[in-house]
C-alpha cells in the first residue's frame, strides 16, 4: 500500500479504460467488469461533447468503438446517446452506450471503486475540457471515496482542472518521461508521474522513486513486464487484463 498525498493506492493494479480486456472500454460496463474481478480502482479517458458535456471516450473519432463515425466534438450528447458503444467489442454488450462522467460516478460509488480521471481534450479545448471536468468532480464526486486523481497529456487541461480542484491529486501523464520531470511535476504541483511502461528504463525509475514521487505505468498486459517494474520501485500499473499481474491485491467475492 502507497501513501500518495491524501491517497492511498492500494492494490498495484488499475483498471484501464475499466477494464478493456474484458468489455468495451469506457463504459459502465468496463467500470462493472473491473469491480467484479475484484479490482480497487479503475482509469477512464474523458471528453467534451459540442454541447459541453462530458462522457468517456478515448478516441476523438467514433468509429473504433462505436456504431458512430465523425469527430466526438462535432455531436451533442443527445446524438452520442443514440449510439451503440458495446457491440464492436463483443455481442453481449450490445445496447451499451456512452456513459456520462456523472453516470460513471454513480457507478464507482455503488461499486467502491478509485478512479484516475484522465482528461482527454479535443485540440483546440484543452481548458475548457479541463474546468468542465474539474468542476462536474467537485459537484459530484462521491465523498466517501478517495479522492479522484487528475491526469492529462494537456498540461493546459491538467492546469485548468487543477485550478477548480487545487486540492486533488494529479499526475504528470506522459509517454516518455522527460529529462525536466521533476520541474513539470513541481510547476503542475503532481505527487505521481504515469508513464509508458515499455519504455522505462530501470535507473530512470530508480531516480523518480528516489525523490519520493508516486510511479506507475501503463498499459502493462504482461507478467513479466509487470513484475521488472515493480523490481525497478514502479508502484502500480493500468492494464488492460489485471489478472495477468502478479501480486495484483484481489478481493475474493
Ligand atoms: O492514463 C494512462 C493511459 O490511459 C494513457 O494512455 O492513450 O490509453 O489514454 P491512453
Ligand atoms: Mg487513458
Amino acid at each position: 500500500m502507497t501513501q500518495i498525498g491524501t491517497v492511498t493506492i492500494k492494490p498495484p493494479v488499475i483498471g484501464h479504460r475499466g477494464v478493456a480486456g474484458y468489455a468495451p472500454e469506457n463504459t459502465l460496463a468496463s467500470i462493472r467488469a473491473a469491480a467484479a474481478m475484484g479490482i480497487r480502482w479503475v482509469e477512464f479517458d474523458t471528453k467534451l461533447t459540442a454541447d459541453g458535456q462530458i462522457v468517456l471516450l478515448h478516441d476523438e473519432k467514433l468509429e473504433r468503438t462505436t456504431d458512430g463515425s465523425g469527430r466526438v466534438a462535432d455531436m451533442t450528447l443527445t446524438e452520442l446517446r443514440t449510439l451503440d458503444a458495446g457491440a464492436w467489442f463483443a455481442e453481449t454488450f450490445r445496447g451499451e452506450r456512452i456513459p456520462t462522467l456523472s453516470e460513471a460516478l454513480v457507478e464507482l460509488d455503488a461499486l467502491g471503486l478509485g478512479a484516475n480521471v484522465e482528461i482527454k481534450p479535443d485540440p483546440g479545448r484543452e481548458a475548457e475540457t479541463g474546468e468542465a471536468v474539474g468542476r462536474l468532480l467537485e459537484r459530484e464526486w462521491p465523498r466517501r471515496l478517495p479522492p479522484p486523481i487528475l491526469s492529462s497529456f494537456s498540461t493546459e487541461s491538467l492546469r485548468a482542472a487543477s485550478s477548480v480542484l487545487p486540492d486533488a491529486p494529479r499526475a504528470l501523464l506522459v509517454v516518455d518521461v522527460p529529462a525536466d520531470w521533476h520541474q513539470r511535476m513541481d510547476a503542475l504541483g503532481c505527487a505521481a508521474l504515469h508513464c509508458a511502461g515499455d519504455r522505462l528504463a530501470g535507473d530512470v525509475a530508480t531516480k523518480i522513486r528516489a525523490k519520493g514521487v508516486g510511479l506507475r505505468c501503463y498499459t502493462i498486459n504482461d507478467a513479466e513486464l509487470a513484475r521488472t517494474l515493480f523490481e525497478s520501485g514502479v508502484e502500480a500499473v493500468f492494464s488492460d487484463f489485471p489478472d495477468r499481474i502478479p501480486g495484483a491485491d484481489r478481493i475474493p467475492r
